[in-house]
């Protein structure tokens, strides 16, 4: 009999990616996916560790599969992802009814570790150091896929990270920085095309500083013609000119790398969208230094305003982390001041949340007041939904091309889209649409949070065949 799986994602774009990537190996193995969990036989539960005590979490679901496990033969659970990783074998000591634990640089074997566990008596664990350098297994987009839609795709450009920000545990569980071959990537985003693909989003922790290694070990093997510079623009530039591609996103870029090269590959390539997740964590110059970010807050809104010259129009979001250990009243005043003066369309905004094996986990005697983080966390986002209410305003009256994602959650009559500036839409269409399509919508009205618009006209009908079913007035 057929054998179905489900995967549950917690986290990031990345770790929704890997999540692509082991369906498409669990059905390059024969397994279908399962409309439920009652339907299932095997679980995967993909996780993350980089913002919350996910830990707790993660025992407790797996306490929950147990009686799921018994109730079937021949069930199967999975934990992949980066908990997994750092916690290694103590995933398998806590639920010993858990299948196969496997790491972060090793989803190439997710197929091969559940064939594995149904001859083995304990947990199969396989947690690797460091990535295998090898293109087909390294690159999440370089293996069987199976994508969530038809006409969107990540591509992982670069995995891992080299910096050291006191907070983060992802150099910890992606490991150090390598980037994927250059053409490797241009020849996915042509493949992607030609499967009926429009919109790109090239993915990476650090993606300015794409292709250094790359560089650097072309130097050191003697090639004198390597030149060191940033080759993330030229990337953008070769993606955004993939015929079929209309948009082209990317994140995330760090500040510190960020330049003019970028700024100008923006500007100059039309399918790349006009939005960059900029992320500032923090608006104090000592907090920065602190968390070993590399920029002040100067430097920071100095590249802000030269993204914007060269992008008119450019919508910025950010990622912010309020209550970092020693973060005093007067260094979260210049993180207000900060967001106020960068005019945020959107931002991400976190409580500090100790990751062990962390610098700023140590810190401990510099540990800021859990009531103080909620309450600084609650005045930043007041600044926070003041220029997302202004910025979404400002786009009332425009009329903007919109990528039809399906029926809002809420009320099916309604289209869900997001336009280049990645804000969502809501609009009634005049008849059926099919998701993927793209459409000029009139913004009518701007909330802190969404569009409501006015369908005008059709751009490019999708040619995949999902239709929304929408009740026509
Ligand atoms: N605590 C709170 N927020 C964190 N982030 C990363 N690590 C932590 C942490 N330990 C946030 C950062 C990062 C985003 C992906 O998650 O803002 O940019
Ligand atoms: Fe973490 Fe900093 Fe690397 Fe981003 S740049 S993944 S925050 S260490």
């Amino acid at each position: 009999m057929t054998r179905r799986y489900i995967v549950r994602t917690y986290g990031c774009q990345m770790n929704e990616h890997d999540s692509e990537r082991i369906a498409g190996l669990l059905e390059a193995d024969g397994l279908v996916r399962a409309e439920s969990e009652d339907d299932a036989d095997v679980m995967v539960l993909n996780t993350c560790c980089i913002r919350e005590n996910a830990d707790n979490k993660l025992y407790g679901n797996l306490g929950h599969l147990k009686p799921w496990k018994d109730e079937r033969e021949g069930r199967q659970i999975v934990v992949s992802g980066c908990l997994a990783q750092k916690d290694r074998d103590l995933v398998a000591r806590k639920a010993r009814h858990v299948d196969v634990v496997l790491g972060t640089h090793n989803v190439h074997r997710t197929a091969d570790l559940l064939t594995a566990s149904i001859e083995a008596s304990a947990p199969v664990v396989e947690i690797l150091d460091e990535a295998v350098v090898d293109d087909h297994v390294l690159f999440p987009s370089a293996l069987p896929v199976r994508r969530e839609t038809s006409y969107r795709g990540w591509v992982t450009i670069q995995i891992g990270c080299d910096n050291t920000c006191a907070y983060c545990i992802v150099p910890a569980v992606r490991g150090p920085e390598i980037s994927r071959p250059y053409a490797s990537i241009v020849d996915e985003v042509r493949d992607l095309a030609a499967q009926g693909v429009t919109e790109v989003t090239l993915l990476g922790q650090n993606v300015n500083s794409y292709g250094r290694d790359l560089q650097l070990a072309a130097r050191r093997a003697g090639d004198t013609t390597a030149r060191l510079r940033p080759l993330f623009g030229d990337l953008l530039r070769d993606v955004g000119a993939v015929e079929g591609i209309r948009r082209v996103r990317f994140t995330s870029p760090h500040p510190k790398d960020m330049g003019p090269e970028t700024f100008s590959a923006m500007a100059e390539t039309p399918s790349v969208c006009e939005h960059l997740h900029y992320p500032l964590q923090s608006g104090s110059d000592r907090v920065l230094a602190l968390m070993h970010r590399g920029y002040t807050a100067d430097r920071y809104l100095t590249r802000l305003a030269q993204a914007r010259d060269a992008v008119p129009g450019l919508a910025v979001s950010t990622d912010i982390i309020v209550g970092f250990p020693g973060e005093t009243d007067d260094d979260f005043e210049r993180t207000l001041e900060v967001a106020a003066a960068a005019e945020f369309d959107d931002a991400f905004t976190f409580i500090f949340s100790p990751r062990p094996g962390t610098e700023a986990a140590e810190l401990t005697d510099s540990f800021v007041d859990p009531e103080v983080s909620r309450e600084r966390f609650a005045r930043l986002r007041v600044i926070i939904e003041r220029s997302s209410l202004a910025k979404n305003q400002a786009h009332e009256g425009a009329t903007e091309e919109v990528l039809v994602e399906g029926p809002s959650k809420k009320n099916p009559s309604v289209i869900t889209g997001r336009t280049r500036h990645n804000k969502l839409v809501h609009f009634t269409p005049p008849r059926s649409i099919r998701t993927g399509s793209y459409v000029a919508v009139e913004i009518t009205r701007g909330a802190p949070h969404y569009l409501e618009g006015r369908f005008v006209d059709m751009i490019a009908e999708s040619t995949h065949r999902l239709r929304i079913p929408v009740a026509v007035a």
